[in-house]
């Protein structure tokens, strides 16, 4: 059924030919994904020897990769630290023409071309290929259509289908589908002809696999277990259809799990890419964002919503995106502030119940953070700056640097503002929906336990103020450095809602306010204690000059003009030691701030700030462009806005751009930001949601749906106008610029 793909440009992404330079970026952004199982695009059918060689030491041509969300093994590396266990490659197709393998060295190519489709979240391939008359064959040009997918409808269910055609009578076609066991990073514990249970050696997790594959050409030939082959005699013009169904099942104790899920996808048959299109097509309805406009920005956009729907599963509260979500193995899958402070503001407004299963798996690592914290001596609980599936802290403590030689990895201990920013997504998600039952059962306990924690590390010195030393920000260039502005003022900003919730529950739950004090045997006292560190915590913040130190002694350090310095990251470029004895910042740190609460701020302090630190910022990390984005946006700096925009999004879409390690999760979320929140102003408190647009000339139109306590508006934004439309639920009232309007069922204000 490979089908034909959207007409419209804005909605696919496609790859003309191959090229082996970039086929591991390429693959990253063509993969699919349902927060379940992530594929990467790497090339189904007879791949070749080329396949496994080496193109440089330390990097393949080729990563074809197959994930399961949750996942983890502990492999036999060193440091030993948790990483996403690749899973069984479903997906190879090997295709023999008489007797020869169909390759792509082997004869001409004369069409290569991977197209994602966006809007339906599928990734379609076409071939063809003249190969050449051999010892008294006659030579043949093959057509392959391609089309794969996971089923956004139900996770468990993975599709592929084929359809090959020669342009002559009479080839001897012989074509087997695999599943490549020796792809997976994983133990098999029962093997049968149509499913397999494997295991994860060091954890012990299991997983089962089943597959059905049909053709509906040729003779069935024996084959080895989940493989299958046919061969037959080629008919001009006639195509042969291959029909591959996948079905995986995560914590499985048996093969037969995934046969059962393998049975639901068999019955719902030619309806299942339906299905899967019509879960997309919700999704997109809750999702999607119009850029009128030449900036080139909505192609940037579109393909950032299309990753961050295909990584989330609100079905599942264990399981969280890691920083390269289900693309790639970059950073082993492990878990950062990215989710938190990158993404979980789109789902929060897009697709809430992504968000809760996001914050439901920070719920369920508590332990581990608890753990941590204790660990260190602290209270309460510090959540892992890397975490996999348990919540342990699992950054490993040493990385080969860029000169081959180990460097310490000092964020595991020391970046620890990640604690705060768990708890700011909590807080967001709650204001945003109004889901008591998660604040309840989850988001309270999250607060009050961050909250202790930070009032432990917060220690009281001789000069009668709380001080946070020996910790990284998010400018991670500067290692054990003291009183991290960006730290301390989440961290207050933390104590302060984890006494705020404590207020809310007694006000309006007491029971339950009784049991959690109860539970988390919080003291009469420790209220009172909470409140004398949030508020003797030095924040950076000097009142006279309206400047915010970005850590004590920064402004002491040496200045140097990053303009005036070679290509290259900065700290190569300049050496580890100088960068950290300078004023050069890693990646957005006060202006993260700036970004995460601008409620603290007054504008004109937001933009002196942003202005003294833009200039020192390196952007060595993907995840600085987009913060800068949104913060210019906010603050009306449209030119630099932009420039950070068209930035971010060239990361993933210029034509060299794409990492083998997977796609930039964090920064494709904070291009949403950008807009959304940036352009937008898109903000909600205590009195609700509200908009302060800041629409550039060059976005004739920007439109968006956000969700707001079981709602959902639509806005529609001009340079100079603006109209807000209630499209689903009851009654509600928002600020615009300000000024409240209440709209109805249906209804609309404008301005
Ligand atoms: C950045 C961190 C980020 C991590 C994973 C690092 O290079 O500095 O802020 O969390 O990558 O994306």
């Amino acid at each position: 059924m490979p089908t034909i793909p959207p007409a419209d440009p804005l909605w696919r992404l496609v790859i003309e030919g191959v090229s082996l330079r970039q086929e591991a970026g390429i693959e990253s952004r063509l993969a699919i994904g349902n927060g379940l199982l992530g594929v990467r695009g790497a090339r189904a059918a007879s791949r070749g020897a080329t396949w496994r060689a080496w193109l440089q030491p330390g990097a393949w041509i080729s990563w074809p990769r197959v994930y399961c969300a949750g996942l983890f093994d502990t492999p036999n590396t060193t440091p030993a630290v948790p990483a996403l266990a690749p899973l069984p490659d479903w997906l190879p197709l090997v295709i023999r023409l008489d007797g020869a393998p169909l390759l792509l060295q082997s004869g001409e190519t004369l069409l290569h071309r991977r197209t994602l489709d966006l809007q339906r979240g599928w990734l379609t391939a076409e071939w063809r290929q003249r190969m050449p008359p051999t010892d008294g064959q006659a030579g043949a040009e093959a057509s392959l259509r391609t089309l794969r997918l996971v089923s956004q409808a139900d996770r468990a269910l993975g599709l592929q289908s084929a359809e090959l055609e020669l342009d002559r009578d009479g080839v001897e076609v012989e074509v087997e589908a695999r599943v490549d066991l020796a792809a997976a990073g994983l133990e098999v514990v029962a093997l049968d002809s149509d499913a397999v249970l494997l295991r994860t050696l060091a954890t012990g997790r299991q997983v089962a696999l089943a597959a059905a594959v049909k053709c509906d050409t040729g003779t069935p030939l024996d084959a080895p277990p989940l493989s299958w082959r046919w061969r037959w005699q080629s008919v001009a013009g006639t195509p042969a259809r291959l029909t591959r169904l996948v079905a995986v099942v995560r914590d499985a104790t048996s093969a037969e799990e995934a046969r059962t899920a393998l049975h639901r996808g068999e019955k719902r048959g030619r309806a299942l890419p339906l299905d899967h299109a019509t879960a997309w097509a919700e999704r997109w309805a809750g999702a999607d964002v119009a850029l009128e406009g030449e900036t080139g920005w909505q192609a940037a956009v579109r393909f950032a919503l299309y990753h961050l729907i295909a990584v989330a599963n609100p079905e599942d509260g264990r399981v969280s995106v890691g920083a390269r979500g289900l693309s790639g193995d970059g950073y082993l899958g492990h878990v950062f502030w990215d989710t938190e402070t990158y993404l979980l503001p789109f789902y929060t407004f897009a697709w809430p119940e992504a968000a809760r299963a996001l914050l439901m798996y920070r719920y369920h690592t508590l332990d581990g953070a608890r753990a941590k914290a204790a660990h260190e001596g602290w209270k309460g609980a510090c959540f892992a700056w890397e975490s996999a599936d348990t919540g342990k802290e699992t950054t490993p403590e040493e990385v080969i640097g860029p000169a081959g030689t180990p460097v310490a990895v000092l964020t595991g201990k020391q970046e620890q503002h990640i604690t705060a920013d768990v708890s700011h997504a909590v807080w967001q998600y709650w204001l945003a929906t109004g889901d008591e039952d998660f604040l309840l059962q989850a988001g309270a306990e999250i607060l009050l336990e961050t909250a202790r924690f930070w009032t432990s590390r917060a220690l009281p010195e001789a000069d009668g103020r709380r001080h946070i030393r020996g910790v990284i920000g998010p400018d991670e260039y500067h290692e054990t450095i003291d009183d991290n502005a960006f730290t301390n003022t989440m961290a207050r900003w933390n104590i302060r809602r984890g006494l705020e919730v404590l207020d809310l529950l007694a006000a309006r739950w007491p029971d339950r306010a009784a049991a959690l004090r109860e539970k988390l045997a919080i003291g009469e006292d420790e209220p009172a204690a909470w409140h004398t560190a949030a508020e003797g915590l030095v924040d950076g913040f000097d009142p006279e000059t309206g400047m915010i130190e970005q850590f004590t002694g920064f402004y002491g350090l040496e200045k140097i003009d990053l303009t005036a310095l070679p290509p290259g990251p900065a700290d190569v470029v300049l050496g580890r030691a100088r960068t950290q004895a300078s004023q050069v910042v890693k990646q957005a740190d006060v202006v993260a701030l700036l970004g995460v609460l601008p409620e603290e701020y007054p504008a004109a302090v937001a933009l002196k700030n942003f202005l003294y630190y833009e200039p020192l910022c390196a952007h060595g990390s993907s995840l600085s462009r987009a913060m800068h984005a949104l913060v210019a946006a906010r603050l009306g700096e449209t030119e630099t806005a932009a420039h950070y925009l068209t930035s971010t999004a060239a990361l993933e879409l210029e034509d060299a751009a794409g990492e083998a390690a997977g796609v930039h999760i964090a920064a494709l979320g904070g291009l949403w930001q950008a807009v959304v929140l940036g352009f937008g102003g898109v903000g909600v408190d205590a009195e609700g949601l509200s908009l302060a647009p800041r629409v550039p000339a060059e976005l004739p139109r920007l439109e968006f749906p956000l969700h707001w306590h079981g709602r959902r508006v639509r806005v529609t934004l001009r340079p100079d106008a603006w109209k807000v439309k209630l499209e689903q639920g009851n009654e509600m009232t928002l600020r615009v610029n300000g000024t409240a309007y209440t709209l109805q069922p249906g209804g609309v204000a404008e301005g």
